[in-house]
């Protein structure tokens, strides 16, 4: 290990700006919105996203995962607004493909940014219902693929949920639009960050407490891998482990078990403890940035999606 060279000779895995999805808010305002519990993290008007979508085209990162921000005021119990064919998330689909057509664009599919309790779907009694969630996730999935949207990404848990998307895509003819499961998604403490960037209606107002119901206890191993094989048989082209690093076990396991392209979700409260940590001079910010991402390609990660992905490609020197 005397020199750099050595080093990079026998180096084992490697980090490129084609490893990563940039996670991106955007709003429905003007101008952006910084997240204060994420420095460095904007939400975006959707001239911003497209503009975005251009950078990330120079750094030559591949993909953009988009999230919404939605006004408190036109949230209601079944997010109805998930599926407005010209809602934000539409709009800024559009108009990041038409300024970077060679930029994938990956969907979020879920209520929880549209429904006033916060919960990723609908609920009946005091349970999230299943089934009726899955209905209108497939309307949510529907115009987003229809507004141009190159990867679904269902990160709401629901059983069965790609199968039905699967179905629903090849009867409207979008066979070519991609599933990539939120497969083995943790209830975790770091998803905070996130509900404040997206505005996150307050769990507990109606329904469930948290999302324990839905969302995998972090204790499981092989459930995991259970609901991996479940997504690829219903059709998920790629599947995603979330939390990303304190879940590295899970993420090198379902690369093993399925040989599938896996990838890993480098969540808010990931990003939130490097910058604070970094902010207050405890660690050195950029090669904590670069060690954190490089894991993921270690662990076997076909990819990361993360706050991150400009700033790491400008320091992989794209
Ligand atoms: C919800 C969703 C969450 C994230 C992405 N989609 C939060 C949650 O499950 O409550 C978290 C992303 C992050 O923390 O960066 N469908």
């Amino acid at each position: 290990r005397q020199a750099d060279w050595v080093r990079r000779l026998v180096r084992e895995s490697v980090l490129t700006p084609a490893d990563l999805i940039w996670s991106m808010v955007v709003h429905e305002g003007e101008g952006e919105v910084p997240v204060a519990s994420m420095p460095g993290v904007s939400r975006l008007s959707v001239d911003q996203c497209a503009q975005a979508a251009v950078e990330a085209r120079k750094l030559g990162i591949p993909a953009i995962a988009i999230f919404p921000h939605i006004d408190g005021a036109k949230k209601d119990a079944a997010g109805s607004l998930a599926a407005a064919p010209n809602g934000v998330v539409c709009r800024a689909v559009k108009a990041m493909k038409d300024a970077a057509p060679e930029v994938g664009i990956m969907c979020d599919v879920a209520l929880d940014p549209f429904t006033d309790h916060g919960h990723d779907g609908i609920i009946e009694g005091d349970k999230i219902a299943n089934d009726a969630t899955i209905e209108r996730l497939v309307e949510q999935a529907l115009v987003q693929a229809r507004a141009g949207c190159d990867i679904l990404a269902p990160s709401d848990m629901m059983d069965g949920r790609c199968g039905k998307l699967r179905e629903a895509l090849e009867a409207e003819g979008l066979q070519d639009v991609m599933i990539m499961s939120y497969a083995a998604k943790f209830a975790s403490a770091f998803y905070g960050p996130y509900r404040d960037a997206i505005g996150s209606g307050k769990l507990g107002t109606a329904g469930p407490a948290d999302k324990k119901t839905y969302q995998m206890d972090s204790a499981n191993t092989e459930e995991a891998l259970r609901e991996v094989a479940l997504d690829i048989a219903e059709g998920a082209d790629m599947v995603m482990v979330k939390p990303g690093m304190p879940y590295l076990d899970i993420v090198s396991r379902v690369v093993r078990e399925f040989n599938m392209p896996t990838f890993a979700f480098q969540v808010s409260g990931e990003y939130a403890m490097i910058m604070a940590a970094a902010q207050n001079g405890w660690i050195d910010e950029e090669r904590a940035i670069l060690e954190s991402l490089g894991a993921f390609k270690r662990a076997g990660a076909a990819g990361i999606i993360t706050y991150f992905a400009p700033r790491a490609a400008r320091m992989l020197g794209a």
